[in-house]
Order: C-alpha cells, then structure tokens, then sequence
C-alpha cells in the first residue's frame, strides 16, 4: 500500500548544482529561499566538500550565512569527514550527510577511499553529530548499478546500508546516480533491504538519465518507502558519474503524489517559479514536464 503521507528532500542546491560552474552564492540563495517559500521542509543546502574536488560547492558556508531565518525547515549538508562537519557545525547546519557506495570503484573515484575506509572516516562524524545533537543521513551511491564496475549485487548495498544504520544514521537514501534502475530492479533489491531494515529508515534517491525515475519511484511508494529526494527542475548530476544527468524533478514528483491523493504540502505554482529562476541562471530550460506544461498553460 502507498504511504498515507511522503517526506521530500530537496537535493537540488547540492546535487543540483555541484556539476554547474556559473551560479553565484546569491542565485543559490535566491533558489534555497524561494524553496522554502514553496514549502520544502528539508532542504539539502550544499556540501562541506574539498574545493579542489568540487569547486562549485566551495561557497557553502556564504550560502548557508545569506539564508533568511526558516524555522520549520530543516538544512543539512554533505560531509564527508571531520573536517567538513566543523565547517557545516560552524553555520549552524543541524543535519548531517555522509556518503560512501556499494561500488569500491565508484567509492575510489568519489572520495578517495575503499568503502570500508569511508566507514571508518565517518565515525568520528558521527560522534561528533552525537555530542553536537546533529541528525546523520546515510547516503549509498550506485545501489542499482556502477558507471565503472557496472551490476552492483543488492547483497552489498544490503551489508553498506546496515553499516551506516549501526553506526548512527537515523536514515539510508538508496541512490541510484547514473538512473540505469527499472522497476523490477528496484523491487528485487527494495525486497532484500525490507527483510532486514524497516521502510521509515530507508529514502530513495533516483537520478532520471534514462526516464525512469518516476516509475521506480511509484515502485517504492508502492513497497512502503516514503522518503523521496528529488531535485527542482530536475538539476543535477555527479561530477564523479560522466553522463549521469539530473535528480528526479521535484515538480514532476509533487505532480504525481498529488495524483495518488498523498499531499506533499508544496505550493506546487511557486516550485515551478523556483525552478525557472534558477533555470535562467543557468540558461537552460528546466527538465521537470509538469513545469513545462504548468509554464504553456
Ligand atoms: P582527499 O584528497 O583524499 O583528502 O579527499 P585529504 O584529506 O587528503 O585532503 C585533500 C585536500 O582537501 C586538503 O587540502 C584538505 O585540507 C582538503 P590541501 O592540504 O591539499 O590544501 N579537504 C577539505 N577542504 C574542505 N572541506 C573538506 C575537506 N576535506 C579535505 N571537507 C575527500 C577526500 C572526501 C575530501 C574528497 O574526495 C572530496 O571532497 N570528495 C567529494 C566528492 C563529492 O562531493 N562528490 C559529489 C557528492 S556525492 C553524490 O553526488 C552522490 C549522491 O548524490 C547520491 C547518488 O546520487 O548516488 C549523494
Ligand atoms: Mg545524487
């Protein structure tokens, strides 16, 4: 049965636009304010990530100082060591991500260590979020398939995910980075992960390069999983994935819950104004359909 009420996290400040060059910290608040108008309550707001590995996202800490005061949102950030977690500590971020594969290649080519070493540099994070009374998201790249190593076994997503959850995330987000999954797949491995791990500990987090992000999310819902991340417009893509593209759009994703009867609490006409602003900074339209049908109407 669908879930009778779904949580959306927004990941379009982050995976959105850590792969565009010409956005300014002014345009990311611009954007992060006007998602918060339209009623996102968890907004993934940047990455607390080596500049020289990511550059776009070297601004974080600015954006994160120039938001306006949104009490009922909640902003986290990527980090992937201590190092980041200060910085993210030092602005005030209240959640936490960390994020490692169920790919070693992938894993390598990321963030520079095997998946076991990623688990081991996240523990002190995640002491630290103990003692600072940060929440920690777990995030698991390529659960449905690897742009290096290819199949990915649901038996390793399986063993990373139980890492993550034992050693403090209050939540796992199932990526699928370069959107090669289907529905089938998508139930095979959401099978596996329901045995051993209850539905409110796991997100899904689709990246639509091929179209089909919609229906293995539709899939999921179906199997109980009610956290979806999606980005607005449909930005995005891994700077660490070639050819990867956008996140699932988040106007595309309000659209369809809407239709299921399952209010997200989205002032669906403003996302879209959203997503069209940051679009014109990018110069380029956005990918979400129901935007582009909401804007010929
Ligand atoms: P490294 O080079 O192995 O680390 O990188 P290091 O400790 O040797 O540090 C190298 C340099 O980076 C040093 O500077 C550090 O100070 C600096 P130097 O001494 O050479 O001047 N540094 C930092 N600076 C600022 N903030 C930090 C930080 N850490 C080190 N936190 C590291 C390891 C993990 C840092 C690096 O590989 C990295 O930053 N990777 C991030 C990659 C990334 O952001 N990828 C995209 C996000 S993941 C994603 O998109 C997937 C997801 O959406 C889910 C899905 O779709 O599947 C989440
Ligand atoms: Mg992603």
């Amino acid at each position: 049965a669908y879930p009778t009420s779904v949580r959306i996290v927004e990941v379009g400040a982050r995976d959105g636009l850590q792969n565009e060059a010409s956005v300014t910290t002014e345009q990311k608040i611009t954007l992060i304010n006007a998602l918060c108008d339209a009623g996102l309550k968890n907004i993934e707001a940047g990455a607390f990530v080596s500049p020289k590995w990511v550059p776009q996202m070297a601004d974080s800490t600015d954006v994160i100082k120039g938001l306006g005061i949104h009490p009922n949102v909640t902003f986290s950030a990527l980090t992937p060591n201590l190092k980041g977690a200060e910085a993210a500590l030092d602005v005030g971020i209240k959640e936490f991500a960390i994020f490692t594969a169920a790919s070693e290649a992938f894993t390598q080519k990321n963030i520079n260590c095997s998946i076991d070493e990623s688990i081991e540099r996240f523990k002190p994070v995640v002491e630290l979020a103990k003692q600072r009374g940060v929440k920690v998201r777990g995030y698991v790249s390529c659960v449905l398939g690897c742009p290096y190593q290819g199949e990915v076994e649901p038996e390793v997503v399986l063993d990373v995910c139980k890492q993550l959850l034992a050693m403090g995330c209050y939540e796992v987000s199932l990526g699928d980075t370069i959107g090669v999954g289907t529905p089938n797949k998508v139930q095979s491995l959401l099978t596996l992960l329901l045995e051993h791990i209850s539905a409110d500990k796991l997100a899904v987090h689709f990246h639509d390069t091929y179209g089909q992000a919609l229906a293995n999310i539709s899939k999921a819902l179906e199997m109980g999983i009610s956290t979806l991340d999606s980005a607005v417009a449909g930005l995005g893509g891994c700077p660490y994935a070639k050819g990867a593209s956008g996140n699932v759009a988040t106007e595309d994703v309000v659209y369809l819950l809407q239709g299921l009867g399952i209010d997200p609490q989205i002032d669906l006409e403003r996302l879209a104004k959203a997503g069209w602003a940051i679009c014109e900074a990018l110069n380029k339209p956005p990918v979400s359909k129901v935007s582009l049908a909401l804007k010929a109407k």
